[in-house]
């Protein structure tokens, strides 16, 4: 099935101009890139993003990353591509993360970890909505 995932590349892959050699990888996992922005988030757009983490003892450093400079926010569409990127993306943790995925090759720890991708539908059909317009997005 052809599905849409939510993708954001994180404050610590901006910083290291990574925006273009992470989306080269993304093109070449078959995955299209149908709508995409580079924004700064605020406290609280952070906090609504991530409010399932809210109880977890790294909320705070969270937010603090996701805010401490410039995302971009994408929306990829490919055949099953919610579990798709995140095989692309590889685990949580750089350090298990398998040779070939994005998170083994750029990412710093667990909190600088490159980029995002939705977990389920359910996840994705929210993350999108929270970030984007039906306008914005372009299949
Ligand atoms: P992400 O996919 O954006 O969703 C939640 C994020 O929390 C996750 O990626 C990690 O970057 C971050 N995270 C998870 N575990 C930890 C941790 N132990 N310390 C700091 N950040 C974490």
């Amino acid at each position: 099935t052809i599905e849409r995932t939510f993708s954001i590349i994180k404050p610590d892959a901006t910083a290291r101009n990574l925006t273009g050699a992470i989306n080269t990888l993304i093109e070449n996992a078959g995955l299209r890139i149908v709508a995409q922005k580079r924004v700064r988030w605020t406290k609280t757009q952070a906090r609504e993003f991530y409010a399932e983490h809210k109880a977890r003892p790294f909320f705070a450093e969270l937010v603090e990353t996701m805010t401490s400079g410039p995302i971009v926010v994408q929306v990829l569409e490919g055949e099953d591509a919610i579990a798709s990127y995140r095989a692309l993306m590889g685990a949580t943790d750089p350090a298990e993360a398998k040779r070939g995925t994005l998170r083994k090759r750029f990412a710093e720890s667990k909190g600088q970890n490159s980029v995002h991708g939705s977990d389920s539908a359910a996840s994705a059909k929210r993350e999108i909505a929270l970030n984007f317009t039906t306008k914005e997005i372009v299949g």
